[in-house]
């Protein structure tokens, strides 16, 4: 039995089905089992990782555990790796590409990789068999430009110079079922990344070719997108500054470097952006 945190969200959401299709049973985890629609076969379960104690009947009978951080800090880690210790033996970790190898968490420039990297180290130092994925920015970040998108033909947004390796969720999926059900994958760290580098802009355009229309990026400086992401509800105002700092940075960084893990681990080549944009066409269109 695997429990697959995160089961609503774009990663854990894609883990379920690979794995019920491999025959293998799967409890997937959500704080709200009501409002979430999983796939047929899997047992849900309602868990909060803020609430360690509550996971003890989420980890009954199960072998090994999805983890996903939804935090900003290491916070529960440590009583959480206590839990799962308790009942499964092995974890796959989806930490981030933000974690840099041989720099003490505290050293990050960026609280994304300070976090990321201290859940790292709790996690080498539990006992428990472990697998980290180190994933590249999602391709689903662009599903932040979906109203727009449905709404005219043009993305406004700030940094649109800065190239990303954008990451299909399906393919972080794949490497993870295999690092769950596979042998070989033990203390394995997996730089995960698209095939290809592309600019907030180029991206644009890709999704306009997936939805036979063109779209057009429109610049915005830091400071009329900070506005936006604070105006807007469905964003957190703790991410703004996080996420402005971030494209900043990589703007001024080395571009990132592709690697070609999700097919050495899984067989196949990671999936296009374009890929990605034609499988979410349904949520840039019109209705
Ligand atoms: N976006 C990127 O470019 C990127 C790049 C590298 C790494 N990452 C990392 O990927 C992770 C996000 O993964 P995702 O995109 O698959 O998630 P997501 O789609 O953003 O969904 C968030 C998930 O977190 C769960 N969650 C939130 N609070 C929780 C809590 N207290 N206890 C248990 N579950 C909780 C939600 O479950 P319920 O609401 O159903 O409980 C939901 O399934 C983060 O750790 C992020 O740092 C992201």
């Amino acid at each position: 039995m695997i429990l697959v945190t995160g089961a609503s969200g774009n990663v854990g959401g894609q883990v379920l089905a690979p794995l019920l299709e491999r025959g293998i049973r799967v409890r997937a985890m959500t704080r709200t089992p009501e409002l979430v629609r999983l796939p047929e076969g899997a047992e849900v379960v309602r868990g909060d990782l803020a609430d360690p104690e509550g996971l003890e009947k989420c980890l009954d009978g199960v072998d090994a555990v999805f983890l996903m951080w939804p935090f900003h800090d290491a916070g529960p880690m440590t009583a959480v790796l206590e839990a799962i210790d308790r009942h499964a033996r092995r974890v796959v970790l989806l930490s981030s590409g933000a974690v840099q190898d041989g720099l003490a968490p505290d050293r990050h420039p960026d609280p994304v990789g300070r976090s990321h990297a201290e859940v790292e180290r709790l996690l080498r130092r539990s006992g428990l068999a472990w697998t980290v994925l180190r994933p590249s920015t999602f391709a689903a970040n662009a599903l932040w430009w979906a109203d727009q998108i449905r709404a005219g033909d043009t993305v406004a947004g700030p940094y649109g110079a800065v190239p990303m390796a954008m990451l299909h969720e399906a393919d972080i999926a794949a490497v993870a079922v295999a690092a769950l059900t596979e042998d070989g994958h033990d203390r394995a760290c997996y730089r995960l990344t698209g095939p290809e580098l592309l600019t907030q802009t180029e991206q644009v355009h890709i999704i306009g070719q997936a939805l036979g229309r063109p779209l057009r990026w429109q610049e915005l400086s830091r400071e009329q997108a900070r506005r936006r992401l604070l105006d807007d509800e469905s964003f957190p105002d703790s991410f703004v500054d996080v996420l402005l700092d971030g494209y900043a940075t990589m703007l001024d960084a080395p571009a990132p470097t592709l690697t070609r893990t999700v097919e050495t681990v899984t067989g196949t080549p990671a999936r296009t952006f374009h890929q990605w944009a034609l499988d979410h066409a349904e949520q840039f269109s019109r209705r």
